[in-house]
């Protein structure tokens, strides 16, 4: 049996389009923060059974679900060059530190952990780069996840995605610690694969998202790298405002945003508006999740958990890249 572990991510400059979707290609970089209280543990047992089974929380998969996780052993299968292994399927049983059910990028974490137990199972031999590649296949978040602390994304440029990948960003000595805000109404959002396609073939503002991407970027990485966070803050607040403008100018527009998103959003304005360091970004979903140096992030998270509609707030510093361990 391999077990393998992975912690999701947010991203601080957002994916939002594919280039390739059958490779997930992005069409731009990203930059994201690993977080250590979202994290997937994955037990992989290979077995002699005609099918890939999957148990994520308990629940055993089946459908779009177990089909995309097969989809993706599929990938790891075609490379394996022994052949009695490459017949073997996988029995994967996951499990989150966290909600699933909540939208809470669980995707990253769980391919992450997926993609180093698939590399161990059948003995691919991938380094961390080509490891990041092909959790990429699982989800384009995915790829950042193998990595701890502040990740970039390149959007590469090979047609077969061999350089789409992740690496760490290091020497950065500014510490972030997040504030995830999740409500009690959960909704079904649309997913970010069917939210970031849509979103590519119907907004007029798409073309506009991907240039602007890339000077977020650069500038992203400026602020990082001499600590400047206020300066941080507002590219990273406007690029995820961009990125659901551009989702919002779809036809028909994907709203992402609940009142608490409005209202989480506001609290974080006005708590920086008297010199607080901190900062929002919003997924695809509602959840607000808020950034601050570790020291203030207990206070923020309490003046975030201020009204009704809140269920709980995940507190979470930085996370260590994806590990594993066979026994
Ligand atoms: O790779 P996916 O399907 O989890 O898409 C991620 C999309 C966002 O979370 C909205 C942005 C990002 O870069 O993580």
């Amino acid at each position: 049996v391999i077990s393998s572990s992975a912690c999701a991510n947010i991203a601080l400059v957002k994916y939002w389009g594919k280039r390739e979707p059958s490779l997930n290609l992005p069409e731009t970089g990203s930059l994201s923060l690993t977080l250590d209280a979202l994290r997937t543990t994955t037990e992989l047992e290979l077995i002699d059974g005609p099918a890939d089974e999957m148990l994520l929380d308990g629940v055993r998969q089946t459908g779009r679900a177990l089909e995309r996780v097969s989809s993706f052993l599929e990938v790891a299968r075609a490379e394996c060059t022994d052949p009695a292994l490459r017949r073997a399927r996988a029995r994967v049983v996951s499990n989150n530190s966290f909600p699933s059910a909540a939208g809470l990028a669980s995707s990253a974490s769980g391919f992450a952990a997926l993609a180093v137990a698939a590399n161990a199972a059948y003995r691919l031999g991938r380094d961390r780069t080509a490891l990041s590649a092909l959790a990429r296949r699982g989800s384009g978040s995915a790829a950042r996840s193998i990595f701890g602390g502040y990740v970039r994304m390149n959007s590469g440029a090979q047609p077969d995605g061999s350089d789409a990948a992740a690496h760490p960003i290091e020497g950065i000595k500014l510490e972030l610690s997040a504030a995830i805000v999740v409500g009690k109404a959960e909704e079904k959002a649309v997913s970010s694969t069917d939210g970031m396609e849509h979103t590519r073939k119907t907004s007029p503002f798409h073309e506009a998202w991907v240039r602007q991407v890339e000077r977020d970027l650069v500038a992203a990485e400026e602020a990082l790298a001499s600590s400047a966070i206020m300066r941080l803050s507002e590219i990273v607040e406007a690029n995820c405002l961009a990125m659901h403008a551009d989702a919002m100018a779809a036809r028909p527009g994907v709203i992402y945003f609940s009142p608490l998103t409005l209202w989480a959003i506001e609290r974080v304005r006005e708590l920086r508006s008297v010199g607080t360091p901190v900062m929002f970004t919003v997924d695809a979903g509602p959840h607000v999740v808020a950034f601050a140096p570790p020291a203030e992030i207990g206070w923020i998270g309490a003046a975030l958990a201020a009204h009704p509609g809140v269920d709980r707030i995940i507190l979470s510093h930085a996370g260590g890249p994806a590990t594993i361990e066979e026994f």
